[in-house]
């Protein structure tokens, strides 16, 4: 029996520890902020049994999404299952940001970050944080939350390292409420595996790791999505579509 039994939301930790070990890479300064020894444990275990060059991709893709948000200039970014990334102070100081998570990743959030900026280790930012599961009803209730803050603003929505832990019908979900709360010319960044990837070793080893060390979410199959979603998508033109390779190639 394993004494890791890794919650969904301990993850959180986990990206925020890739990116902190290539901070050139990530551009991610204050990653290192959310270090710990069980994290560390947990790290060392999943590089180990998964695959090394998961820190490479989580660096790639955390400064990916850092420049187009910095390129796009959005008037408000909302991140779905925002973990701790850092970008409200990655960015600049104009941008309001909506942190939407777990209410227990975002009351440890929003607590450390006010502890963090007492200390002079954050600049002030202006963060909104919202607690929610989305294999809950929160559609009505975070709809008119979101609206009343973004109002007729610019907005980025972004969600990355989610769509893995949710069911395809979740999914379906969210991206409606994406549609619902944005607008023509608002963006939408998502990251998730490859449909294509369950045929990689690396990735089986992945799913063996999920399966024996992490607590079971409602989806259970670790959710892997075709590119066919993103580009059928009825309400979203694909404008950009990365991978670790391709993204790699632009930093070299
Ligand atoms: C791998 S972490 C990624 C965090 C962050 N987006 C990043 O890239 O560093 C996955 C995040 O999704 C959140 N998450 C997973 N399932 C969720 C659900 N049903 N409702 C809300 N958040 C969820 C977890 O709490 C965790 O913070």
């Amino acid at each position: 029996m394993s004494n890791l039994n890794i919650q969904i939301h301990e993850t959180a930790f986990v990206t925020s520890t890739f990116r902190s070990l290539n901070e050139d890479l990530s551009k991610d300064v204050y990653a290192k902020l959310w270090d710990n020894s069980r994290t560390d444990v947990l790290v060392e275990k999943y590089l180990d049994q998964v695959c090394s060059e998961e820190v490479s991709a989580h660096c790639l893709r955390n400064r990916f999404f850092l420049e187009e948000i910095e390129w796009l200039q959005p008037e408000v970014l909302i991140n779905f299952g925002s973990g701790f990334s850092m970008y409200p102070f990655l960015l600049s100081d104009d941008i309001i940001h909506i942190e939407i998570d777990k209410e227990e990743v975002v009351s440890y959030k929003e607590e450390k970050i006010k502890e963090f900026q007492g200390e002079g280790k954050l600049p002030e930012r202006n963060i909104h944080f919202i607690g929610v599961d989305f294999s809950q009803d929160y559609v009505d209730a975070l709809l008119e939350k979101l609206t009343l803050l973004k109002g007729n603003k610019s907005s980025f929505v972004l969600i990355e390292g989610v769509l893995f832990f949710l069911s395809r019908k979740d999914t379906e979900k969210l991206f409606e409420f994406f549609s619902r709360l944005q607008e023509k010319g608002d963006y939408l960044g998502s990251a998730s595996f490859q449909n294509k990837l369950k045929a990689s070793k690396a990735f089986g080893r992945l799913l063996d790791f999920c399966n024996k060390e992490m607590v079971k979410t409602e989806a259970s199959d670790w959710q892997t999505v075709e590119d066919i979603f993103y580009k059928e998508n009825a309400n979203y033109d694909l404008i950009n579509h990365q991978d670790y390779f391709s993204l790699s190639k632009k930093t070299q």
